[in-house]
């Protein structure tokens, strides 16, 4: 097989604010709802927190000179609105200052800026006050979007609102696995709803300010059933395949929320009307033309509504036993309303999150969604990677075949769906660095560079040395390509 991209085709690499940076109090910026989740007993493994991180803050111009190294044509990283704004008070120059250095390194090293404004890390201020169960958030959130653009829209021409609102809604306010760590079904759907309103409000903020190339980036499933002949096994597969994927695409690319999801969710508070959840004019809002959608993909997932056959690994859960009083801190189901679906294996490899391999998965993602949204924009693959334990060899080196091979398979896979079809621009693998993987704290290793702990010394692992013989080979030593100038800015 052979792999073969257009022109313009976008190499990069992806990282989070809250997972890097560190300096969690330093120069202006107070608590974000992951500075304060993770005090939580037993909320974050080992007791973990974002306070130092990989100090990225700190290291900013060695790790662009890491990128331009490994040759890199872009970087996506995010925004901290808690350091930008923190307490959603007054704007902190410092805060500012700070991307806008990291903005002008990394244009000066050649690589362009693909930044994302929210990746999770709400003002804990913000969270006190309803966080994003609360309507108003919404608007708080376009007024961060202003302020960051008022400081680096003349250098950066790549937007992005939300990572992975999933993640932010679903997980953060029902599973309560990831901050703000509440479990309440109902605050959980007004999340999903009111980031999909902060997000066509910012983007409509965004394109009255100038931006040209402003899009979202979701996490992304497919969710097959596991016997395609049993209805009970079709019926979580439907919801699966709602609460994770429609639930988002629908209301961004077809400006309405999937019938069935209203029935299903009518009465855990997706309700239509003057004083209800979803208000009028919100869905002409929400469903602002995109100019690409950004896909994570880690793994896509088999569907049942039976229970498991083989019980989940206890060991695939990120919560320290250790850590809590009288036990583990208990997490729930994301799948509001569908919390009975399970998802068996398929006997495919794991990776060290327990998660399963299966590059064509990927594929099938990106070339569905052409067929299934005829509104959707270009697609740009903004993560993709994978987790494992990782062992330094005598010399120094870090031999990770395992993750070599996963992203190899997967820049195949996406190489596979342009070629029958998909609009695909771009690939960004997760992640740079070794990070704080939220709940899983630094006790999971995603860096194409790996990070000594107590050194902070970062060492590109064979996977980054991979990586950038893929973008040489792939980009054939071309500069960008004038094709895309309009997108590069
Ligand atoms: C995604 C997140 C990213 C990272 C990877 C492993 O869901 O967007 O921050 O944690 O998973």
């Amino acid at each position: 097989m052979t792999t073969s991209f257009p022109p313009g085709f976008l190499w990069g690499s992806a990282t989070a604010a809250a997972q890097i940076e560190g300096a969690a109090f330093e120069d202006g910026k107070e608590a974000s709802v992951w500075d304060t989740f993770s005090r939580v007993p037993g909320a974050v493994l080992n007791g973990d927190t974002p306070d130092v991180a990989v100090d990225h803050y700190h290291r900013m111009p060695e790790d662009v000179a890491l990128m331009k190294r490994l040759g890199l044509q872009s970087y996506r990283f995010s925004t901290s609105w808690a350091r930008i704004r923190p307490g959603d008070r007054d704007v902190n120059p410092a805060g500012l200052d700070f991307y806008s250095r990291l903005v002008d390194e990394l244009l000066e090293a050649g690589v362009l800026p693909w930044l994302t404004l929210y990746h999770w890390d709400l003002p804990q201020a913000v969270e006190d006050t309803g966080g994003w169960a609360n309507r108003d958030t919404a608007y708080r959130f376009a007024e961060y979007a202003e302020i960051v653009h008022g400081a680096l829209g003349d250098r950066v021409a790549n937007w992005t609102t939300f990572n992975e609102p999933f993640c932010s809604s679903l997980l953060g306010y029902a599973s309560g696995v990831h901050a703000p760590g509440r479990q309440e079904p109902a605050a959980a759907i007004a999340a999903v709803h009111h980031q999909h309103l902060g997000h066509g409000l910012a983007v409509q903020r965004l394109r009255e300010l100038g931006a040209q190339h402003i899009g979202i980036t979701l996490n992304l499933t497919n969710a097959i059933p596991k016997d395609a002949g049993d209805p009970v096994d079709l019926e979580a597969a439907r919801r699966v395949d709602g609460l994770n994927n429609r639930i988002f695409l629908d209301p961004l690319l077809r400006g309405s929320y999937p019938d069935d999801i209203r029935t299903d969710l009518a009465d855990l508070g997706l309700t239509f009307g003057d004083d209800a959840l979803v208000r009028p004019g919100d869905l002409e809002i929400i469903a602002q033309p995109l100019d690409f959608l950004g896909v994570n993909h880690y793994h896509d997932d088999m569907v049942s509504g039976h229970p498991l056959e083989v019980p989940a690994d206890p060991s695939l859960v990120p919560a320290d036993p250790h850590a809590v009083a009288g036990g583990i801190r208990s997490v729930g189901s994301p799948f509001v309303g569908s919390e009975y679906v399970t998802f068996p294996l398929r006997g495919l490899p794991l990776t060290g999150m327990g998660w399963e391999v299966n590059p064509s998965g990927l594929t099938r993602l990106l070339v569905r969604l052409g067929e299934e949204y005829p509104a959707l924009p270009p697609l740009y693959v903004t993560e993709n990677g994978a987790a494992y334990d990782d062992e330094v060899a005598a010399d120094g080196a870090i031999h990770d075949e395992l993750r070599t091979t996963y992203i190899v398979d997967h820049i195949q896979a996406v190489s596979d769906a342009i070629a029958a079809g998909a609009d695909v621009r771009g690939y960004f693998v997760w992640s740079l660095l070794d990070n704080f993987e939220w709940g899983w704290g630094y006790g999971k290793r995603f860096g194409i560079v790996r990070v000594d702990y107590d050194t902070l010394e970062r060492t590109p692992k064979d996977s980054a040395l991979a990586y950038a013989a893929q973008i040489a080979a792939a980009t054939d030593a071309r500069a960008v390509d004038p094709a895309s100038a309009a997108v590069l800015g």
